[in-house]
């Protein structure tokens, strides 16, 4: 069972206009992985940014970019964000046609192969293609805005996914409404990775961006603890 929990600010809520500084702001303040929404007002209703913005933030942290494709189709764009600098790539079930290809697509880029869920989504439509897996999304909102109240009814599916998983090497993440109380909710129930936006990003200055992630993760951990 993959173990320690790790936080991943998502810079959807971070000052666009700013974007390299509050990606090195994030790293030093503690986050594991930099998770980077990104949005075709296609397959959500919103539109945020492509492989350029991923390439020109790529330097600015050492650290893992959690590529959260809200894209469709997402097949002819995973090129392009694996060249740009992705760590893993995380793929709408509901977005591609053929998922198990997109999967296998990911990591013959050599790139982390990630799959996302919508809420409406059973978590039936991944039981096929676990072995082509190393990290799974379950969205607690709908996706396509940061700020949005957590969907209860996810915990179950969390739960779901973490027998399915089993013994296999995979990352249960979560991604919308994380903030201090839902995150020991999400981790009693399995999940090990938090995206987090508006919980992170509150405050807007490094020293808040700091003392909001080791909130998430005190909260988070003690409840992983407790299980
Ligand atoms: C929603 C995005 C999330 C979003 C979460 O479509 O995938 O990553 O930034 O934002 P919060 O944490 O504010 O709900
Ligand atoms: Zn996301």
């Amino acid at each position: 069972m993959t173990n320690a929990i790790k936080i991943a600010p998502s810079i959807l809520s971070a000052d666009f206009a700013r974007l390299g500084e509050e990606v090195r702001a994030i790293d030093e303040a503690g986050a594991d992985w930099i998770h980077v929404d990104v949005m075709d007002g296609h397959f959500v209703p919103n539109i945020t940014i492509g492989p350029d913005v991923v390439k020109a933030l790529r330097p600015h942290s050492d650290k893992p970019f959690d590529v959260h494709l809200m894209i469709e189709p997402c097949d002819p764009f995973l090129e392009a964000f694996a060249a740009a600098g992705a760590d893993g790539i995380t793929v709408h079930a509901e977005g591609t046609t053929h998922l198990d290809r997109s999967l296998q697509a990911v990591r013959a880029l050599g790139k982390k192969a990630g799959v996302s869920l919508n809420p409406a989504t059973p978590e039936s439509a991944i039981e096929y293609v676990l072995d082509k897996l190393d990290l799974i999304l379950v969205m607690t909102v709908n996706p396509g805005f940061g700020g949005q109240s957590f969907l209860t009814a996810q915990l179950e599916k969390i739960r779901r996914i973490r027998a399915m998983v089993g013994d296999r090497p995979i990352d249960i993440q979560v991604d919308g409404g994380i903030n201090t109380q839902t995150a020991a909710a999400v981790a009693q129930a399995g999940a090990n990775v938090l995206a987090a936006g508006s919980s992170v990003f509150a405050g807007g200055t490094p020293a808040s961006y700091r003392e909001n992630i080791a909130a998430l993760r005190a909260a988070a951990g003690a409840e992983r603890t407790a299980a």
